[in-house]
């Protein structure tokens, strides 16, 4: 009997998923810095397929063809820049009817399936950091942690704002709160991989709660977890 050894590192993974603006992306963010550790933005992924549509003037209705500019998709990430070919995009995918766009290409199995593996991707060692919707359900199913954020649609709608306002973006907050909600809708009730909590997933409301005390609540529930000797970045 020949016994096998695995040789790849253990890569530890935090899944953090929720709705749009529930602070996932920041709170993920600045996790992955103290720990150190990779970091996925799978809504960015969806963004810039719903650019590339939108530029292409794909129809959404063509799945097989919006999935064809998922799977080739010329994208680059560099630190916290987001290339799309050589063109920095970075601002550019976070206007609302980016977002929007995002949201209805989600919808399409055939674009989930095209960016699987570009997601299953980024799981390197010694860790990494994922946010969006399925992350837990769906694309890293075996994660060590998973969080589920979530906040009132008020909240979220007033972040939104302020987020979009800083950077330049007109916002109106009565449509965001709309927006919003549609968005929910859509993400909520498709057939493949709906925004839903794992089962073993922690929630946490972020209706109350400033970035760092949600940073610390999910630091804390890692280190609960993590395997001994791991240490967090000062
Ligand atoms: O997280 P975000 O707001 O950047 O995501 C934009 C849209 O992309 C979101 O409304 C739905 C879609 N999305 C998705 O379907 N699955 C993911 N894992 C991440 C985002």
């Amino acid at each position: 009997m020949t016994a096998t050894f695995s040789t790849s590192p253990p890569v530890f993974i935090i899944t953090i998923d929720g709705p749009t603006a529930s602070g996932k992306g920041t709170v993920a963010q600045i996790v992955a810095d103290r720990l150190g550790f990779h970091y996925l933005d799978s809504g960015a992924l969806y963004r810039l397929v719903g650019l590339s549509a939108m530029r292409t003037k794909t129809a959404i209705e063509d799945e097989a063809a919006v999935a064809g500019l998922a799977m080739t998709l010329p994208c680059r990430f560099e630190g916290d820049r987001i290339f799309l070919d050589e063109e920095d995009v970075t601002d550019t995918i976070r206007a609302e009817e980016i977002g929007i766009m995002a949201s209805r290409v989600g919808a399409l199995p055939a674009v989930r399936q095209a960016l699987f593996s570009l997601q299953t991707g980024f799981k390197r060692p010694p860790g990494l950091v994922a946010d969006g919707r399925d992350m837990g359900t769906v694309i890293f199913p075996e994660a060590q942690l998973k969080v589920f954020l979530t906040a009132s649609v008020d909240a979220r709608a007033e972040r939104r704002y302020k987020q979009l306002i800083e950077k330049g973006f007109p916002a109106k907050i009565s449509d965001l709160r709309q927006d919003l909600f549609e968005r929910d809708q859509r993400d909520t009730s498709r057939s493949v991989a709906p925004l839903a909590p794992a089962a073993d997933a922690k929630t946490l409301d972020t209706t109350n709660l400033g970035i760092n005390e949600a940073v610390s609540q999910v630091l804390d529930w890692y280190v609960a977890k993590k395997p001994n000797g791991n240490a967090l970045m000062p």
